[in-house]
C-alpha cells in the first residue's frame, strides 16, 4: 500500500514527545501542542485487543489540533496489529508506533514489548502486516536490548530485520530493558544510556530515520543528538518541564516567541469546550503543572491549581487565580 504523504509531518523527525501512559493523553497532547506546533506527538500505548474490542471513543480520544499525531500500540499478534492499525488510520492517526521498549512484567506476560527485541522475526511479520493493513507510516519504539545483551551487531540484527519488513523509522531508547528485577521506573535510569549506538546505526544504516530518545533534558544535549541523527524524542522533560519544548520548536523551526501565560490562554478555547462537555479541570491542568516551573510564582501556581481543580464546578477563573503569582 502507498504510504501517504503528509508534509507537516515530514518537517517534524527532529523532535518527538514520547508516548507515556497515564500522562500523554489527549489533554496534554493538545497543550504540547501549543508549545511546539512542529513536534510529533505520540499517545500512550494502546493494547492492538483494547483498540479493536474496547472503548474506541475513549481509547482513540484526539482533538484534530494535534496533528501530527501517533498511535502507539502494543501487542506481538500481526492479525490484531493489522486490524488496529487500520482502525487508528481510519481515526486519523498520521502513524502508528509499535511498542518494543516496554519492560512491565504485565507486557512480558503478554509477550510484547520489550522482550519482542528478543523476536525480530515476530516484529518484523507485525510491522509488515500493519504497513499491509493502512497507508500511515509504522514505526517502532525500542531498546539496545534486553538484559545482558552486550552486542551492538544484534541490535542492528534487529533493526535490519525490522527495516526489511518495511519500518524506516526507528525511535532508540538506548538503553538495555532489565526484564528482571528492575520496575519500568527503574528501567528508565538504571540501565546505562549509550546513546553511541544510535548514533552509529544512523552511520551504518543512512537511509533509516533514527530518532534517539532516553535522558535528554536540557537544549544542549539535544541539539547535540542532531549533529548524528534525525531527531530526539524528549520524555519526562517535555512532561515537567513543557517550556523546553517551545524553547526547542522556536530553536529549530523558527516562529514568534510566546509568553508561558500566552500558552496558557491558547488553550482557553480547548479548556471550556472540555468544560461544557463534562470534563472535570483537573483532568487538564494536572498535564499544566510544570508550565512554570523554575520561574517567579511557579510553585504557587502548581499550587493554585493542584489545590483548586478537583473542586466542583471549578473553571477558567482558577487559572486566572493561578497566573496572579508569576506575574
Ligand atoms: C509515566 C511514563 C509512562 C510511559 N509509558 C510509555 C508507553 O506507554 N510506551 C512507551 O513506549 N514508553 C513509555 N514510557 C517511556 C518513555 O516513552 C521514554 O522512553 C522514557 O521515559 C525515556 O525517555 P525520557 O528519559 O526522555 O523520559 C513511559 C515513561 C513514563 C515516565
Amino acid at each position: 500500500m502507498q504510504t501517504r504523504l503528509h508534509t507537516r509531518y515530514a518537517a517534524s523527525v527532529r523532535l518527538s514527545v514520547a508516548p507515556m501512559m497515564d500522562w500523554t493523553d489527549t489533554h496534554c497532547r493538545v497543550f504540547h501542542r501549543i508549545l511546539a506546533p512542529h513536534a510529533r506527538l505520540y499517545t500512550e500505548m494502546v493494547h492492538a485487543n483494547a483498540v479493536i474490542r474496547g472503548d474506541r471513543a475513549r481509547l482513540l480520544a484526539m482533538d484534530p489540533s494535534e496533528h501530527p499525531v501517533a498511535l502507539q500500540l502494543g501487542g506481538s499478534e500481526p492479525d490484531l496489529l493489522a486490524q488496529a492499525a487500520r482502525i487508528a488510520a481510519d481515526a486519523g492517526f498520521d502513524e502508528v508506533n509499535l511498542n518494543c521498549g516496554c519492560p512491565s512484567d504485565r507486557v512480558q506476560a503478554g509477550r510484547f514489548g520489550a522482550c519482542l527485541m528478543r523476536e525480530p522475526a515476530l516484529v518484523a511479520e507485525c510491522v509488515a502486516a500493519m504497513q499491509e493493513a493502512c497507508p500511515v507510516p509504522v514505526t517502532v519504539k525500542c531498546r539496545l536490548g534486553v538484559d545482558d545483551d552486550n552486542e551492538y551487531e544484534r541490535f542492528l540484527g534487529f533493526i535490519d530485520t525490522v527495516a526489511a519488513a518495511g519500518c524506516r523509522s526507528f525511535v532508540v531508547h538506548a538503553r538495555n530493558a532489565w526484564l528482571q528485577g528492575l520496575s519500568p521506573k527503574e528501567n528508565r535510569d538504571i540501565p546505562p544510556l549509550r546513546r553511541d549506538w544510535a548514533w552509529r546505526l544512523k552511520r551504518e544504516r543512512p537511509e533509516l530515520e533514527v530518532v534517539v530518545n532516553g535522558g535528554i533534558a536540557d537544549a544542549e544535549v539535544a541539539a547535540e543528538q542532531l549533529g548524528h541523527l534525525d531527531g530526539v524524542m524528549l520524555g519526562r522533560a517535555a512532561y515537567h518541564t513543557p517550556w523546553l519544548l517551545h524553547e526547542l520548536d522556536r530553536a529549530w523551526f523558527g516562529g514568534e516567541p510566546r509568553t508561558r501565560e500566552g500558552v496558557l490562554r491558547e488553550m482557553r478555547p480547548y479548556i471550556e469546550s472540555q468544560l461544557e462537555r463534562g470534563v472535570y479541570l483537573k483532568h487538564i491542568t494536572r498535564h499544566l503543572l510544570g508550565l512554570f516551573a523554575g520561574q517567579r510564582g511557579g510553585r504557587a501556581f502548581r499550587q493554585v491549581l493542584s489545590e483548586g481543580a478537583h473542586r466542583p464546578g471549578a473553571d477558567w477563573s482558577l487559572i486566572e487565580r493561578a497566573l496572579e503569582p508569576t506575574r
